[in-house]
């Protein structure tokens, strides 16, 4: 049986954290769906379209690999899908407090079962929020960051070099 997996997120942006999931669940499954969430009442620094484009040019290589975005409940588009599995990464204790919990709600919703990957130990302290956070101060992100995210960060906060 092949399994169609799905990796949700903000994603806002994509950290090479992210982008090493990415990679090493694209060669555990047939195929790999990453999400990016379209909360229409949580504004980001990067709108749902810029982030799926942003992801779009880090996977391009990636055959087996597709990225969308969503709204509402994740286990709808995982019934209209045809999901087989969920797959998040996880950088330590905190994330899996909060993972643990979207687990639970997602196999009670749609029996749907959920797959964790632990991060890369040298970008276990990388989140995106910190990374804006340090970006906005005009801190250097780049070892953290696909190139193109930095590029795209400069840009935001108008610090080009
Ligand atoms: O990158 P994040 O913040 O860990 O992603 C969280 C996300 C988008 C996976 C989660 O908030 C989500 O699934 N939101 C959609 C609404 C939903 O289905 N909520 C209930 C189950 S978690």
């Amino acid at each position: 049986m092949s399994t169609h997996a799905l990796y949700p997120g903000s994603f806002d942006p994509i950290t090479s954290g992210h982008l090493d999931i990415f990679r090493r669940s694209a060669r555990l499954f047939d195929r790999l769906t990453i999400a990016v969430v379209h909360n229409v009442e949580k504004k980001g620094l990067f709108s749902h379209e810029e982030r799926v484009a942003l992801i779009a040019a880090e996977v391009a290589d990636l055959p087996n690999v597709a990225v969308t975005s969503f709204t509402g409940l994740l286990v709808d588009f995982v019934t209209e899908n045809g999901v087989g599995a969920l797959v998040k990464g996880l950088r330590g204790a905190a994330d899996l407090e909060g993972e643990t919990v979207y687990a639970h709600w997602n196999r009670h919703l749609a029996g749907v079962e959920t797959v964790w990957l632990p991060a890369a130990p040298e970008l276990s302290f990388v989140s995106s929020s910190m990374v804006k956070q340090v970006a906005s101060l005009g801190g250097d992100v780049d070892a953290f960051v696909p190139a193109g995210v930095a590029a795209a960060l400069k840009a935001k906060f108008g610090n080009t070099p």
